[in-house]
């Protein structure tokens, strides 16, 4: 390997030694705290999230899921009008979001977010998200909340990588009329509904592009968190049986 090719490859295509190199390349910018949350210690996930919502919801109702990767979630849900959008793998439609936003004319009534895990992609979607939802429909994103540092480093440069989409949470939060949770499960699953009435999405890209994870470590109680349990009680009292 060339000595700077572990900078310009992407990280996926990266062997061991490109890895190693790269987290040394970037070890300068790690933050000594990290949140204590251990995902498999907690026994619910995405899957199990976005189907107690969707028993909310008619059975013929609309699903669309940005990034798709094996179908893990897009092949766990028992509904049938599914449109999963992937530039590369999994789903039904080969375009990346944008181009998938740009000439869709549909409607959702559930729609999951996690293509590019890139702050002002992510951004971007939601707010093409927001403008395709149905009334009383409900939007989720994935991978809020890196525990550690390198976990949420621009450029990748860790597996579970999540990168800095919870700059977006902090957008959500800060938008009156949108109805959040970051829901304690799975890397940090964020779910919304849209009020009568809401603000569009507050846009923090001058304050937040160039934070980094102790940003959002130092902000954390900015975040509506919750517990599965406390999740579950607040889908409850948005969509009763
Ligand atoms: C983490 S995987 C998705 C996992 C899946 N949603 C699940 O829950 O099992 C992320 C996927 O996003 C896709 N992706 C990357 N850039 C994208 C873009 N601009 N628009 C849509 N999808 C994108 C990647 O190809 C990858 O398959």
């Amino acid at each position: 390997m060339n000595d700077a090719d572990f900078l310009t490859k992407p990280f996926e295509d990266l062997d061991g030694e490109g890895r190693r190199k790269i987290a040394q390349h970037f070890q300068s910018n790690a933050y000594p705290k990290g949140f204590k949350w251990n995902w498999k210690d907690v026994h619910h996930n995405r899957v199990a999230l976005v189907n107690y919502v969707l028993r909310k919801l008619p059975m013929d109702c609309a699903y669309l899921e940005i990034g798709c990767g094996g179908n893990d979630l897009f092949d766990a849900l028992p509904i049938s009008d599914k449109t999963g959008v992937d530039p590369v793998k999994g789903g039904t439609v080969r375009l990346t979001s944008d181009d998938f936003f740009d000439t869709n004319s549909k409607k959702f009534d559930f729609i999951w977010i996690d293509g590019l895990h890139e702050y002002t992609q992510v951004h971007r979607d939601l707010i093409n998200a927001l403008a395709c939802l149905k009334p009383g429909g409900w939007i989720a994103l994935h991978d809020l909340m890196p525990t550690n540092w390198k976990q949420e480093h621009m450029p990748r440069m860790h597996l579970g990588w999540t990168g800095d989409v919870w700059k977006v949470a902090m957008e959500i939060a800060a938008t009156q009329g949108l109805d959040f949770r970051l829901v304690l499960i799975d890397h940090g699953v964020g779910l919304l509904q849209v009020d009568p009435g809401a603000e569009p999405l507050a846009d923090m890209e001058s304050e937040l592009l160039n934070e980094r994870f102790g940003w959002l470590y130092e902000n954390i109680d900015r975040l509506p968190l919750a517990e599965w349990d406390e999740a579950v009680a607040w889908i409850d009292s948005r969509a009763p049986s």
